[in-house]
């Protein structure tokens, strides 16, 4: 957590049974309408990663591209997205993944990274994991080296944190 975690948290709406009953929807549209707000996320990531001498950040399509850009800005690093299948248009590699039903895809462009770029994947939200060790995967499938995958906001009780970190990431949550 981040010195200003509970601030962020304080920030994020909680939308209850959205899309679907039982769910408990994280809307960080408060956050992104709040400059203060949006700018003290941003500066905690900066904060942790400026001195890591990233090459990239691979942000998770869509809403990790909100904090992933102007990360890579502020770093002067380069940005990569990670995107859901059937979006990017040159020569891909992809990654299936499990949802709660059913089955998921994210793709990289094949060129989107030299061997032992050393890499920061980050993304809204880690509920089972599941996006984000598809997307840390994939960037250490393509030769890429992740040094952290890192989130707004972790929900611990779905497990996803542990996951990631039983496949052998690191991960970093502003909140949870
Ligand atoms: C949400 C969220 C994460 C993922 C987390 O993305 O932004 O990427 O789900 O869930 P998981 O940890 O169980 O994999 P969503 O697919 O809803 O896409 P969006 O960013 O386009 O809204
Ligand atoms: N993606 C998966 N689960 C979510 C949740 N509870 N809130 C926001 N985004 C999500």
């Amino acid at each position: 957590m981040s010195i200003y975690g509970d601030y962020i948290k304080s920030v994020i709406r909680t939308v209850p049974d959205w899309p679907q009953p039982g769910v408990n929807f994280r809307d960080i549209t408060p956050l992104l309408q709040n400059s203060s707000a949006f700018r003290k996320l941003i500066d905690s990531f900066v904060h942790r990663y400026q001195d890591l001498e990233l090459d990239a950040i691979a942000a998770i399509d869509a809403r990790g591209f909100i904090v992933g850009a102007p990360l890579a800005y502020e770093l002067g690093c380069s940005f990569v997205p990670v995107r859901k299948k059937g979006k990017l248009p040159f020569k891909t590699i992809s990654e299936t993944y499990t949802l709660e039903y059913g089955e998921a895809e994210v793709e990289l462009h094949s060129d989107a990274f030299r061997e032992g770029d050393r890499i920061l994947v980050v993304d809204d939200l880690i509920a089972t994991g599941g996006t984000m060790l598809a997307a840390a995967k994939l960037i250490t499938r393509s030769g890429g080296h992740v040094v952290e995958t890192s989130t707004i906001v972790d929900l611990p009780d779905l497990g996803g944190a542990d996951r990631i970190r039983e496949a052998g990431f690191n991960v970093f949550a502003v909140c949870s």
